[in-house]
C-alpha cells in the first residue's frame, strides 16, 4: 500500500520523472498523492551528480484525490531539480486531507519523509518530541519520522544516513522510510517489511515500491531486503540496519518489458489485462513443463501440503483444493492467509505451504510464511513478481509469467495461478500432456469469449444487471471457487453487493433474500454438478429470482444466458464472463475500474 517513487540524477526535471513514475504505483493508493523536491541554488547539467550545488530549499506540492493527468497546474512544471521523492497515499493514520497526505516535514522544513508502512508505537514517540517542542501539521504516524530525524541531523550534527538508521530501529511495525534534506544530494531509505526497489540507471538512480515504476527507465534493479537501509548519490550505497555495517549491492535484470506496463490501445488496463489471457496460458502450457514437474516432486513427497492466499488468490487456492482432489487425488487444505496465523499448529518441518500471490507482498500472507519458517517447514512460492518478499521467502519459487498487473482488480494474475494449478495437478497424477492440450483448448474459447458476438451479450447482460443492488453467485464443485471470484470482481469494481456461495448451501440462509427480480448468476458446467445446481436454479425462479446462466448448454430455466464451452473445468474459462461482467458494470455506472474506492492493489499493512 502506498506508493513511493525517488529519483536522483542528471536530468534536471526530476519533478515530471517523479509524478510519471507515480503514475505507474498510483493502483498501490490512490487517495492524496505529494512530491517533494530539493530546489538546488544552480542546476548543473552534470553527469556527476555528486557535484551538484544543493544550498536549497525542499519544494512541496501535494494535493487529495488520484493523480491529475499532467503536471501542468502545479508549481513544478517550472521548477527545475535533479533529486526529488514522490508519494501515493492509501490512508491509515488521519483523513484524506492535504496535512495527512506526504511527503511530511520537521519543524525547519529541512527534511522531507515519505512512509509506507504503520508505526505501531507512535503514539509515546509523538508525545514526547511534542513535550520537547516539535510541532506537528498533521495526524499520521508518519510525521514523527523527519522529527526524530531533525532531532539527530540538525541538533545532534549526524548525517542523514545514520539519523536514518538511528531513527528506523525506534520504530514498531512494518515499514519503508524515504528522506531528503536541503544539504546533501542524497537519498536515504530504510525498510523491513514493505517493498523498496532501487533501479540503477545511467547517471541516474531511482528508487520505487515496485520495478514496474522503473521500467522506463532502466531494467537494472536491486531489491532491498529486510533490515536494509540504501544511501542513493552518485552511487548506491547498501548497508545493514542492524549493525550500520557496508553489504554488496546485488543487481539483477527485471525479465517484463515497458509495453507490458502501459494501457496502449486500451481505455482501461482492467480490460487490457482480460486480453492479455489467452497469450499468458500459451506461454504456461508451452514453457512450463520442466518447472512443473519439478514442483510436483516436491509436492509429492510433502506431509501435508497448504496453499494461502487473500482475496483473489485465496480463491485460486481454493481452486486449487478441487484441482488436486479430482485430477491428482492428492489431498491439500487451504485457508485465507489472515485466518492461517490460527490454523497452523500442526505444521512440522515436513509440511509444505504454497502461497499464492500476484504482488509478493500481501502481508497478510508474509506473516504466517514467517510463522512456518520457524517451524521448520518447506515454501513453495508462487508469484508474479520477481524479488518480491514472498518470492524471496520461498525455498522453491515459480514465477506466474503474466506480466505487470495494474487494474486493483486481478484478472490475468488469476487465470495464470490457475492454469498453474491445472499444469501441476495433471503433473501429480502423471499426465501432463493432457494438461497442455486442456490449455491450450482453453485459450481459443477465452479467445472467442473476449471477442464479439460473446461480448455484446455479456454486455447485454451487465446491462441488465446494472440496475441491481444485490446479485447472488452459484456454483458446486470447482464452480464453487469461479462463484466466489466472479463475485469479488463484480463487488470489487461496481460496487453492487454480490454474494458468492455454493450451490447446495443457499437452501441453508441465502434463499431467504430472493425476491421478486432478484439476480441469480449460475455456474452450470455439464459435469457431474449440472443436474444439482439447475435444481438450485428452479428453487430461485420458484422464488421470482431471475436466471443468469452461464453454461455451454441453454436451459429452460435461464433467462439470460452466456455461452461457455464445457472444457473439462469451470475453473478457467468460466471465470472470465465474470471479469467481463464486472468490466462493463463499472464502465456503465460510470466508475474508473482500474482504481476502485478504498481498495489497494499491493496490501502491505494488516
Ligand atoms: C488486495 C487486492 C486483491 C488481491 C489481494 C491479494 O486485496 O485488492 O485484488 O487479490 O490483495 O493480493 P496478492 O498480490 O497477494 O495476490
Amino acid at each position: 500500500m502506498c506508493g513511493i517513487f525517488g529519483y536522483i540524477g542528471s536530468k534536471p526535471n526530476a519533478s515530471q520523472i517523479i509524478f510519471e513514475g507515480l503514475k505507474t504505483l498510483e493502483y498501490r493508493g490512490y487517495d492524496s498523492w505529494g512530491i517533494a523536491i530539493q530546489k538546488q541554488e544552480s542546476i548543473r547539467q552534470a553527469q556527476d551528480v555528486s557535484r551538484i550545488k544543493n544550498k536549497g530549499r525542499i519544494e512541496i506540492e501535494k494535493q487529495v484525490g488520484k493523480l491529475p493527468a499532467k503536471l501542468f497546474n502545479s508549481k513544478f512544471s517550472t521548477l527545475n531539480s535533479q533529486l526529488g521523492i514522490g508519494h501515493t497515499r492509501w490512508a491509515t493514520h488521519g483523513g484524506v486531507t492535504v496535512p495527512n497526505s506526504h511527503p511530511h516535514l520537521d519543524c525547519t522544513d529541512q527534511i522531507a519523509v515519505l512512509h509506507n508502512g504503520i508505526i505501531e508505537n507512535y503514539h509515546g514517540i509523538k508525545e514526547k518530541l511534542i513535550q520537547d517542542g516539535h510541532k506537528f501539521k498533521s495526524e499520521t504516524d508518519t510525521e514523527i519520522i523527519p522529527h526524530l530525524l531533525e532531532n539527530y541531523v540538525l541538533n545532534k550534527k549526524m548525517s542523514l544516513l545514520d539519523a536514518m538508521r538511528k531513527t528506523f530501529n525506534q520504530l514498531n511495525g512494518l515499514n519503508a522510510i524515504v528522506a531528503i534534506n536541503t544539504n546533501s544530494s542524497e537519498i536515504v531509505a530504510a525498510k523491513n517489511g514493505s517493498p523498496l526497489i532501487v533501479g540503477v540507471g545511467k547517471d541516474e538512480l531511482f528508487l520505487a515500491s515496485d520495478s514496474a515504476g522503473i521500467l522506463p527507465h532502466t531494467k537494472k534493479v536491486i531489491f532491498m531486503k529486510d533490515n536494509e537501509m540504501v544511501r542513493l548519490g552518485s552511487s548506491v550505497e547498501l548497508f545493514s540496519l542492524l549493525d550500520g555495517k557496508a553489504l554488496k549491492p546485488e543487481i539483477e535484470t527485471v525479465s517484463w518489458d515497458i509495453e507490458q506496463a502501459v494501457r496502449g490501445k486500451y481505455k482501461h488496463f482492467m480490460l487490457k489485462e482480460i486480453n492479455e489471457q489467452p497469450l499468458i496460458i500459451e506461454t504456461i502450457a508451452k514453457s512450463y513443463t520442466n518447472k512443473i514437474v519439478e514442483l510436483a516432486t516436491i509436492i509429492k513427497k510433502a506431509k501435508g501440503t497448504f496453499f494461502i492466499g487473500s482475496g483473489t488468490a485465496f480463491h485460486a487456492c481454493l481452486a486449487g483444493t478441487y484441482l488436486f482432489s479430482n485430477i491428482a487425488k492428492h489431498h491439500v487444505n487451504t485457508a485465507p492467509a489472515s485466518e492461517f496465523n490460527y490454523l497452523e499448529d500442526f505444521l512440522t518441518p515436513n509440511s509444505l505451504i504454497i502461497p499464492l500471490s500476484q504482488s509478493g507482498e500481501t502481508i497478510d500472507v508474509v506473516e504466517p510464511l514467517n510463522h512456518a519458517k520457524k517451524k521448520g517447514s518447506t515454501i513453495m512460492s508462487i508469484v508474479n513478481v520477481l524479488g518480491s518478499t514472498i518470492y524471496r521467502m520461498g525455498d522453491h519459487k515459480l514465477l506466474l509469467g503474466a506480466g505487470p498487473e495494474k487494474a486493483v482488480a486481478s484478472t490475468k494474475a488469476y487465470i495464470a495461478k490457475i492454469a498453474i494449478l491445472i499444469m501441476l495437478s495433471y503433473a501429480l497424477a502423471d499426465k501432463l500432456d493432457e494438461a497442455k492440450r486442456l490449455l491450450l483448448q482453453t485459450v481459443k474459447e477465452i479467445d472467442r469469449l473476449i471477442k464479439q458476438p460473446s461480448l455484446t451479450q455479456i454486455k447485454k447482460v451487465a446491462k441488465f444487471l446494472s440496475s441491481k443492488e444485490h446479485i447472488y453467485v452459484i456454483g458446486r464443485g470447482g464452480a464453487y471457487a469461479t462463484a466466489l471470484e466472479g463475485a469479488l470482481k463484480i463487488k470489487e469494481v461496481s460496487y453492487i453487493h454480490t454474494e458468492g456461495l455454493p450451490g447446495g448451501e443457499l437452501k441453508h440462509g441465502t434463499i431467504a433474500l430472493i425476491d421478486k427480480g432478484t439476480p441469480c448468476i449460475v455456474l452450470a458446467p455439464n459435469d457431474e454438478t449440472h443436474d444439482a445446481i439447475i435444481s438450485n436454479a428452479t428453487e430461485i425462479k420458484a422464488r421470482g429470482g431471475v436466471i443468469v446462466g452461464i453454461s455451454s448448454k441453454k436451459s429452460p430455466v435461464f433467462d439470460q444466458w452466456i455461452e461457455v464451452k464445457d472444457l473439462g473445468s469451470p475453473l478457467i474459462t468460466h471465470v472470465v464472463p465474470f471479469q467481463l461482467l464486472a468490466y462493463y458494470l463499472a464502465v456503465i455506472k460510470k466508475l474508473d475500474p482500474d482504481k476502485p474506492r478504498n481498495l489497494a492493489k499491493s496490501v502491505t499493512v494488516k
